[in-house]
């Protein structure tokens, strides 16, 4: 509930928590998320809940390729983590009926790395590489006629009897995924032939990762338990999915093992998540803007060194919630908190002209 201040000029902060990390909420992915999400993956897209834009064009990229018999062509996905960009690859290389190698772009050090996994493709396979914007510039040169023509450029000898070989590769598809796309060097962009943004889910379509994920894990949560677990989420089904789980051991502990919206308001209170799926880090972010900076804007170091926090982590991690939610918004001078922000944080909203001034 928000607290507004009858003072105009005074600026009443809510009692928010003291600042503390909350693992529930982070969009990284742990060793533990990585063997679990394997288990609740869907396997065919009709199973793969929302992207529905990207779904309807791969569809048809997926058909036509399999009716041409020719490779996908290579595809890149960007956005924040944990929107399952890896499992739309490995649900991909299902439809395909191909195997799929994973590995991510700090794994693929010297040219061996890349060169032997290429070499270790079949025909038909697909290639994941995570956080592809990290390729150094040998490897992304080894990856370039592999991905344009199927071929490896090697050489053999040394000075004047240097000899170029151009050895065939299998006709693979490369999936690249990276939370920034900004940072891909414009020819690997120019290579994939698909490159698509995946985009927050809405508390609709979160409420049935949720459902799909508890009955996989034969959990008992109703519609209501499972919009409550779905609108403190983060519009994330890595979050979502973690949520599940810790709501399911409260229910068990504390009840009877069912999840409602109840159980599943007091587990996510017990977990320090409020409402809006904010963690302590979010909430002294906002307010060390509000307060501190009269409500921005302030460059991104700035913040960053205000909270002790590195400044990627609170571009990548942090923020690109806080933005799609109009919470903050981001301005040429920095960042600015928004009026749904004061609203939430329980501050008033200063009137245009006391912002101006
Ligand atoms: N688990 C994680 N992401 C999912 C999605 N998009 N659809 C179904 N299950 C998921």
């Amino acid at each position: 509930m928000a607290i507004f201040s009858d003072d105009e000029n005074i600026q009443k902060p809510l009692d928010i928590n003291k600042r503390t990390k909350n693992k529930n909420l982070e969009t990284k992915e742990t060793a533990f998320d990585k063997s679990f999400e394997n288990n609740i993956r869907p396997k065919k897209l009709d199973e793969y809940i929302g992207q529905s834009a990207l779904k309807s064009t791969l569809k048809i990229s997926i058909e036509a390729a399999k009716k041409r018999n020719k490779p996908l062509d290579h595809l890149l996905f960007y956005g924040p983590p944990g929107l399952g960009k890896t499992t739309l690859a490995s649900v991909i290389a299902n439809e395909l009926e191909a195997n799929i190698k994973i590995t991510s772009a700090p794994a693929l050090e010297r040219p061996r790395d890349i060169i032997g996994i290429l070499m270790s493709l079949k025909n038909g396979d697909i290639l994941f590489i995570d956080e592809i914007h990290r390729l150094n510039k040998v490897t992304e040169e080894i990856l370039y006629p592999a991905m344009e023509d199927f071929f490896l450029d090697m050489t053999t000898g040394k000075a004047q009897t240097v000899k170029t070989l151009r050895v065939p590769l299998p006709k693979f598809t490369l999936i690249g995924a990276t939370t920034k796309a900004g940072e891909l060097s414009g020819p690997l962009r120019d290579r994939f032939g698909i490159i698509h943004r995946l985009q927050f889910y809405t508390t609709e379509e979160l409420s049935k990762v949720v459902s799909r994920t508890a009955k996989i894990l034969e959990i008992s949560i109703d519609e209501d338990g499972a919009a409550v677990i779905a609108s403190r989420s983060r519009g994330t089904p890595r979050i979502a999915n973690r949520l599940v789980k810790r709501v399911a051991d409260y229910a068990f502990v504390k009840s009877d093992g069912k999840v409602n919206a109840k159980i599943a308001q007091d587990a996510l209170e017990a977990l320090n998540i409020d409402d809006n799926g904010l963690d302590g880090t979010d909430k002294a972010l906002l307010k060390l803007i509000i307060e501190k900076y009269d409500g921005g804007p302030v460059g991104l170091e700035t913040i960053a060194a205000a909270l002790g926090e590195d400044s990627k982590t609170i571009e990548d991690v942090y923020e690109p919630y806080l933005l799609q939610e109009g919470i903050i918004q981001r301005t040429p001078r920095g960042r600015k908190i928004s009026p749904e922000g004061y609203r939430l944080m329980g501050y008033k909203v200063p009137s245009l002209q006391q912002q101006l001034f």
